[in-house]
């Protein structure tokens, strides 16, 4: 039907006086073409993609883009098929976390491909529209949220087991956006550290995800404890003077190996804040500054380290993710 050409007679017999749209009706023709097009390509996408997890937090700094890379390649070493969606306009670092440092936007058949970083992860990111990494976008909200819808519905990203989304810190507009525009996002994982300042906010962001209308996962305790790797005789039994007076310790293995973790800020505040919320405690990740190094010369801590602690620890989180989402929709917090 909507192939065939149809014909209008106009009432008097001729076609004189008959216009056609206006240029303004045809521009919102096609606004609203183009946007039908963007949704049927959300949904699809949407289905393509088994899970989708967004992760936040009240305050930046707190290693927000670190998990999510983390998660991403920990999801990636199991075997996954895995992207990341860095949605960071102001301060995109995920390209460089995961060695794409300096990469451009690569378009075909008018579709945005993600690129491949460590381990095979597909990678987009609002950095990958930067001139240069030092010009930071100022977009006003309204385009900043409309590039984001475009941004998300453009993407080829085939077929992936999961989508791991890096909003910027707080509780803006953008995480709203994106879970209006994909549909059946998992839920939220929420990044703290272990000062209250830092808890604080992630209550905030608790809070806040019941306006998104998407569960929360849990929450994660970055930047726990500091770990120190050493080596002995095997079977030594190791003392070390932690801080508050505390003693720890540890006894090595058949190789020698030993590994203690100090408490550097406050034991289990992320617990407790989930606790009091009543939603899952994932893990804690400790301190670690192979995460700054990796930062840097962008070989992240999982892949210049595979079964290191840290590797070890965002596998026992990315584990208890996986139980919540074998959960279904009822594990959690329910938000209405
Ligand atoms: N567990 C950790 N141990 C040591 N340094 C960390 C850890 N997590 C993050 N960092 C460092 O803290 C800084 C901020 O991390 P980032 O992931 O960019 O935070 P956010 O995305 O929340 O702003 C980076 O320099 C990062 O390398
Ligand atoms: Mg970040």
């Amino acid at each position: 039907m909507a192939d065939s050409p149809v014909s209008i007679n106009p009432p008097g017999g001729s076609d004189q006086g008959f216009e056609g749209p206006s240029p303004q009706e045809q521009k919102q023709m096609e606004q609203a073409f183009a946007q039908m097009k963007r949704k049927m390509s959300m949904e699809e996408i949407g289905r393509k993609i088994k899970h989708k997890i967004m992760v936040l937090s009240g305050k930046g700094g707190v290693g927000k883009s670190t998990v999510s890379t983390g998660l991403a390649l920990s999801l990636a070493q199991q075997g996954h098929t895995v992207g990341i969606l860095d949605i960071d306009i102001t301060g995109p670092n995920v390209p460089k976390m995961m060695g794409l440092d300096g990469r451009r936007l690569h378009v075909e058949n008018k579709r945005i491909h993600p690129a491949q970083g460590h381990l095979g992860v597909k990678v987009i990111s609002m950095a990958f529209l930067l001139e240069d990494e030092d010009t930071p976008v100022v977009w006003r909200g309204p385009i900043k949220l409309g590039a984001i819808q475009q941004f998300i519905g453009d993407v080829e990203w085939g077929e992936l087991d999961y989508l791991v989304i890096d909003f910027p810190p707080g509780t803006s507009d953008e995480p709203l956006t994106v879970a209006q525009s994909l549909p059946d996002i998992d839920g939220m994982v929420i990044v703290t550290t272990p000062q209250q300042v830092a808890l604080l906010d992630s209550r905030k962001s608790i809070t806040f995800s019941e306006s998104l209308k998407v569960p929360v996962l849990g929450v994660v305790e970055n930047m726990s404890g500091f770990t120190v790797n050493g080596n002995t005789a095997p079977g030594t039994q190791v003392s070390i003077a932690g801080p508050g007076g505390k003693t720890l310790s540890a006894t090595a293995d058949e190789k020698g190996d030993f590994s203690v973790t100090l408490d550097i800020f406050k034991e289990g505040g992320g617990k407790d804040t989930a606790e009091e919320f009543g939603v899952p405690f994932l893990g804690a990740l400790p301190f670690d500054p192979g995460f700054v190094r990796g930062g840097d010369d962008g070989v992240h801590r999982i892949v210049s380290e595979p079964e290191g602690p840290s590797a070890l620890a965002f596998a026992k989180v990315v584990a208890a993710i996986q139980d919540q989402l074998s959960d279904g929709a009822d594990s959690g917090l329910e938000i209405i």
